[in-house]
């Protein structure tokens, strides 16, 4: 019996807020510990159903690098009661958590290839445990290139660890931004704009790339992409839909023929570019 109910997806696990911080305004990050002892693996792109006692259940990727066995962190804007109700939790306080769920990133089968990361905004969350991979496994990979966009240098994510990233040799990274302040003195512009720089010298046919970020975003760069010359196949893109089973059942997330909680998030472009330019889907 207890078995079953350990074994059942629907059930959430209780975790425990170890760590709590803020990244920006309104969005915080929380590290979690399973009240069981019994740690979760996951792969990189995928998320969790985060359950807040008495309120509601919420998909939110998982953020951290999957390499470091039993940690758990998971970065969430608050944009509605769910949401909001998480970023308020504080260390020592408890929520439901059910996964890992969905799709993840191909990192593996990139190996060898240029990985091209190009995230919008809080899209950096969900890609950050594939760029960890890459980094820490870096000579598998014959180059590594971050585009990063926000709004505002404000609204930069995890701005310290980007100016790490940012000082390696073996990584070309880009932040840009749409509308600058003063004392900014870095790139302006939508992350498409920094493609073709960031790509000089680069074999198209040689690149794999991720994008995560506002649909429009990640659709104009994979054009960009693609008319660079790196094929549909080999672009990575990470949906986001309303869910609430996550595993397949409730049709929530329907996207066409798929359901995103079992088939994605994350897709090759050209199983979704079509889709894409379709608005109601
Ligand atoms: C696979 C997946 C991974 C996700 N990863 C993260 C993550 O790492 N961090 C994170 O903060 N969020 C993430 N999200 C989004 C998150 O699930 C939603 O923001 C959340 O469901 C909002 O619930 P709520 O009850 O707080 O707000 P709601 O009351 O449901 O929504 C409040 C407002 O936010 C808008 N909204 C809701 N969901 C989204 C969305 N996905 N994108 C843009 N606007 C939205 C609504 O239209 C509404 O205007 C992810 C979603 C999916 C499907
Ligand atoms: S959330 Fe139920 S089918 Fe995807």
């Amino acid at each position: 019996m207890a078995e079953a109910v350990l074994t059942d997806p629907m059930l959430p696990r209780r975790f425990r807020v170890a760590k709590a911080w803020d990244e920006l305004g309104d969005v915080r990050s929380l590290e979690l510990e399973p009240v069981d002892g019994a740690p979760i693996a996951f792969r990189p792109g995928q998320f969790n159903m985060l359950y807040a006692f008495g309120i509601g259940e919420v998909a939110i990727s998982i953020s951290n690098d999957a390499a470091e066995a039993g940690r758990l962190v998971h970065t969430i804007r608050s944009v509605g009661a769910v949401s909001d109700a998480l970023t308020k939790l504080q260390p020592g306080q408890m929520l439901g958590l059910r996964g890992p769920f969905g799709s993840s990133w191909p990192v593996e089968q990139a190996k060898g290839r240029h990985a091209v990361f190009v995230a919008g905004g809080l899209g950096l969350a969900p890609l950050r445990p594939a760029i960890l991979h890459v980094l820490n496994n870096r000579a598998d990979y014959a180059g590594m290139t971050l585009i990063y966009g926000a709004r505002s240098p404000g609204e930069l994510l995890y701005a310290e660890e980007i100016a790490a990233w940012k000082s390696r040799f073996d990584t070309e990274v880009e932040v840009t931004v749409d509308h600058a302040q003063r004392g900014w003195t870095g790139r302006v512009g939508v992350v498409t704009t920094a493609l073709g720089h960031a790509l000089s010298g680069v074999d198209p046919g040689s690149v794999t790339a991720f994008l995560c970020g506002p649909e429009i975003m990640m659709r104009f760069t994979a054009a960009g992409l693609i008319e660079a010359g790196v094929a549909a196949r080999d672009v990575h893109v990470s949906m986001e839909r309303n869910m609430k089973c996550a595993i397949g059942f409730c049709g929530h997330c329907q996207y066409g023929p798929d359901f995103i909680c079992r088939d994605g998030p994350v897709f090759s472009y050209d199983q979704v570019a079509r889709r894409l330019t379709q608005k109601e889907i």
